[in-house]
Parts: C-alpha cells; structure tokens; sequence
C-alpha cells in the first residue's frame, strides 16, 4: 500500500477534516482542546526564527508562529489541504511558504535549514518513520528544535473510532506494525503503528537528543472540542505523545 491511498485520502476529506478542527490562529494545540504552546513553551521566542511545519495541514500552526514573527514554511504531502492552507493564509494576511512534499523524502529542502520543526498528528501517517526522523534532523539547524505530538501508542491500541466508554477493548496487538483503517472515505488504510520504543529509538538513532516527552491529561477547564464522551477515556488513558528533541552537534 501506498502512500497514494493517504495523499488520496487526505485529499477527500480535507474540507471535512478542516471544518472539524477549527484550530484558534492565538496558540499552538499539540493535544486536541489541551496541552497549548503558551502553556508548555517548547518552542521558545519564535521571533526571525526559520520554522518548518510537517504535515501542515491547513496551516494554522504555521499561522499562529507566523503572527508571532516566524519566518514560516509549511510542507504537505495534499494539495487540498494546501489549497485551503492558501486561502487561510491569506485571510489572516501572513507570508508563508508552502511545499507539496512528501515528509519522508525532502529532498527539495536543503540541508541545515529551519530552526525549529513541528509537526502535529501527521506523523502517524508515516510508512517510515525512521525516514521522516532523518528527514527532520537533516532539515534542521544544529541545535535546532524538533517538536512533535501524535496519536498515543497506548490510544491506537484502543482502534481510535467510535469509543465507548464501557466497552473499551484491545483491538490488536501493540506488536503488530501494520494496522489497516477504512475509513469513511472508503479508501483501505495501512498505516505502520509506532510503539513508544520505535519512537524513542528512532529518534536516538538519527541522532536526536530527547528533551522531553510528555503524556498530558486533559485539564480540569477543558472541553474536547468534537469529541463529545472522549474526556472521560482521556482522562484515563493518554491521547498524545508530545516529544521535543534537539539536533545536537555530532
Ligand atoms: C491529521 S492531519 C494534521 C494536519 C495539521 N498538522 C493539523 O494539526 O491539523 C495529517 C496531515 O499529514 C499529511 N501527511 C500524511 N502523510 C504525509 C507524508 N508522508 N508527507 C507529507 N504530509 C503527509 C496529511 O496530508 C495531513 O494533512
């Protein structure tokens, strides 16, 4: 399977997708409806600093760092997403560079780059996540900062759809690599699964330094924004793995 069944899937249900997420252009969310950058301060001052968002989406982190004096780049493997990303940026009259690209494989970015990358819920639609690591690293600055959140191993475990509370159940195994969704686009979904060891690892190998990594809860004020009856599952298992590491000199 193919990489042309994400790109094909995210280009279905971008509109939809973007409708549901409704991000705020005032902060950055690493968890859905929780843990905000003004709260957590990964990134530092973002001022004159050379960002690269991975999987951007629609753009609305890149945005947000823009507002806040970042020199902003987003790339994404969608068009859809992209054309939207487009409209918004202009909305909200920022200069953003926009890449197609497919994260595993950047070749049209030079090395040493950016300052800082982020990049939020995008790398669980890798094939190859040790190849989007590298990616990342190469991009990078020395001593640049690489911060991520996905889709906790622990959560996937749980098969993410359709949750309900009092029924939860293992639907398949953590060792398994390949996990398959069909979604509701029709479109069969093999996406390789990442235990918290692969991540990790993977990381380590490419020649990250790991900061920090963080399993938030939701806080006490929050609502999770569509995903009504989630709260109490979130509160007992963590939704997202938020990691930032540093490209340290070899
Ligand atoms: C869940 S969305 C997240 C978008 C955005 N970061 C956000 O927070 O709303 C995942 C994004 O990753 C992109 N994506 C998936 N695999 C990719 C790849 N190999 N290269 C580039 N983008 C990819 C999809 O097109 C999609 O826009």
């Amino acid at each position: 399977m193919s990489k042309n069944n994400i790109k094909e899937h995210w280009n279905l249900i971008a509109l939809e997708y973007q409708k549901k997420r409704k991000l705020s252009f005032d902060d950055i969310e690493y968890a859905l409806g929780y843990a905000r950058e003004s709260e957590l301060n990964l990134l530092g001052d973002v001022e004159e600093k050379r960002i690269v968002e991975l999987g951007c989406g629609a753009a609305e982190n890149s945005i947000t760092l823009a507002k806040k004096g970042g020199i902003c780049t987003g790339v994404d493997m969608s068009l859809e997403q992209l054309k939207i990303a487009k409209n918004l940026i202009k909305e909200n009259r920022v200069k953003i560079e926009l890449i197609e690209g497919d994260l595993e494989n950047l070749v049209m970015i030079d090395d040493d780059i950016f300052d800082i990358a982020i990049s939020i819920f995008a790398l669980d639609w890798m094939q190859d996540l040790n190849g989007a690591f590298k990616e990342a690293y190469r991009i990078l600055k020395t001593n640049g900062i690489f911060v991520f959140s996905m889709q906790h191993p622990i959560y996937n475990l749980l098969g993410a759809e359709d949750l309900d509370l009092k029924e939860l159940k293992i639907s398949g195994s953590y060792f398994e690599k390949e996990v398959t969704f069909v979604e509701s686009t029709g479109i069969d979904l093999r996406v390789h699964a990442s235990k918290i060891s692969d991540i990790i690892n993977g990381l380590i190998r490419v020649g990250f330094n790991i900061e920090t990594i963080l399993e938030p809860k939701p806080l006490e004020r929050d609502v999770i924004p569509h995903e009504e009856g989630y709260q109490e599952i979130f509160e007992m298992i963590p939704s997202t793995l938020i990691c930032k590491a540093l490209k340290v000199p070899k």
